[in-house]
């Protein structure tokens, strides 16, 4: 472990590297479940993979190797709001590309804390973040959205009528 740095200090980070990585991951599913375009579906069910299963597993894998101990955090709580509450396709778009931002620095951080021999693994894990905020970039991911917005506004605006005609 490099000097000044604690074990304490890198197991507190991989922890809430792991609760990132869910929450992100969540994020990414309930966009690639909202929107209608294939492929950018497609994509967002990967990266949903990549986070909440490539990058999760690896980060357990670390912890168990560090302490002994799994940690899976709860995210029922986070979870609810997401599907129940109609949280927009541009706020979770908005929210994931933060925290990509987020994760690229904090796993540069995360490799100079832990030992050299996973280097490799940190920087695997950052070239996946890079490709994910590219992509999240796009202009076209808020064409989709407009598109939904409309469909949930019909539905809205369907509710009020039937429930003035009862
Ligand atoms: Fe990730
Ligand atoms: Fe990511």
């Amino acid at each position: 472990m490099p000097q000044g740095q604690t074990k304490a200090d890198l197991v507190h980070n991989l922890k809430e590297a792991i609760r990132s990585e869910k929450i992100t991951g969540s994020f990414y599913k309930y966009i690639a479940e909202h929107v209608e375009n294939g492929y950018i579906k497609k994509t967002f069910n990967r990266f949903a993979q990549e986070e909440a299963t490539k990058h999760k597993d690896l980060l357990q894998e670390r912890l168990t190797g560090l302490t002994g101990e799994t940690y899976e955090p709860d995210l029922t709580k986070m979870d609810v709001p997401l599907k129940e509450n109609g949280f927009s396709l541009s706020s979770a778009a908005k929210a994931a590309k933060e925290s990509e931002v987020s994760a690229i620095e904090f796993y540069k951080l995360a490799r100079d804390q832990d030992d050299p021999e996973y280097k490799q693994m940190y920087d695997d894990i950052i070239k996946d973040e890079k490709q994910h905020s590219l992509y999240l970039q796009q202009d076209k991911l808020f064409e989709e959205e407009k598109q939904l917005f409309k469909d949930s506004l019909g539905v809205k605006l369907f509710a009020l009528f039937t429930a003035g005609s009862a």
